[in-house]
């Protein structure tokens, strides 16, 4: 992160309604039968079908990256990248579908009076990821680094579809603290409204294997976040039944 040249252009905040989700021509929802012939009978309830989208095509937005699942290829690079305008640090670029609901969730935060954010950082191409890693592995050493960054072809900020995202005026930057900004509190009780999850829960370490990330948001789309809300799964890997990921293959 610190190899990134300073960016400090503030774009203005503007509302923009959230998309449905791309690519759900199977709707994964449905909506329950009425029994008006059979009043006596209990309600069917909704259906969410877990197999609707992929977990493993890349340009899916239930893809499931992890220390387990890499991306595939691992050179990936999403086709609809677009700039997010929303003020940034590094370039803001993400999936057209994301960097909306994102839009919608900045201004949603400034209404409902979380305050102002900024995105540290969001799509990040492979070769990015090779510096970033890089950069912990000096730092921090290999088990230092993966502890809290990705190996390249591992990141969900490859997909376009993750941004890390701080209060503005800057405190708690990348730090658990941000947790207990109003911020980080917001956000993680109302990203899901916008299809957004906050992906590295400080009780799902062993499952997710990274630390507690409270800036670190991955867009999945409003259905899964709000079935996954619904039913109190807090990881990707526990919603679809997927081993825990706490260390690469060897
Ligand atoms: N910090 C997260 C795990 C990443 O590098 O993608
Ligand atoms: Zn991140």
């Amino acid at each position: 992160m610190a190899a990134f040249v300073v960016l400090t252009v503030l774009v203005p905040l503007f509302a923009c309604a959230p998309d449905s989700d791309s690519g759900s021509t199977a709707r994964s929802t449905v909506a329950a039968p009425t029994n008006a012939a059979h009043p006596s009978r209990t309600p069917t309830p909704s259906f969410f079908d877990r197999s609707a989208l992929s977990i493993d095509d890349p340009t899916s937005i239930w893809l499931v990256v992890d220390k387990l699942r890499p991306l595939q290829p691992a050179s990936f690079a999403p086709s609809d990248l677009v700039e997010t305008p929303l003020p940034h640090l590094n370039p803001p670029s993400l999936r057209a579908e994301a960097a909306n609901a994102m839009i919608a969730m900045f201004a949603a935060a400034r209404a409902e009076g979380a305050g102002a954010m900024q995105l540290q950082s969001a799509y990040r191409s492979y070769s990015l990821q090779v510096e970033i890693y890089g950069g912990y592995v000096a730092s921090a050493g290999k088990t230092g680094a993966d502890s809290q960054s990705a190996r390249p072809g591992f990141s969900e900020h490859q997909t376009g579809l993750a941004a890390d995202i701080s209060a503005l005026p800057l405190t708690c930057a990348l730090a658990a603290c941000f947790g207990q900004t109003p911020q980080g509190i917001w956000l993680a009780a109302n990203a899901y409204r916008f299809g957004y999850l906050l992906r590295y829960p400080a009780d799902k370490t062993a499952a997710t294997g990274y630390i507690y990330e409270p800036w670190h948001f991955r867009y999945v789309g409003e259905s899964l976040s709000t079935e996954m809300k619904r039913t109190g799964a807090t990881t990707l890997e526990e919603f679809f039944h997927l081993p825990a990921a706490p260390a690469y293959a060897p």
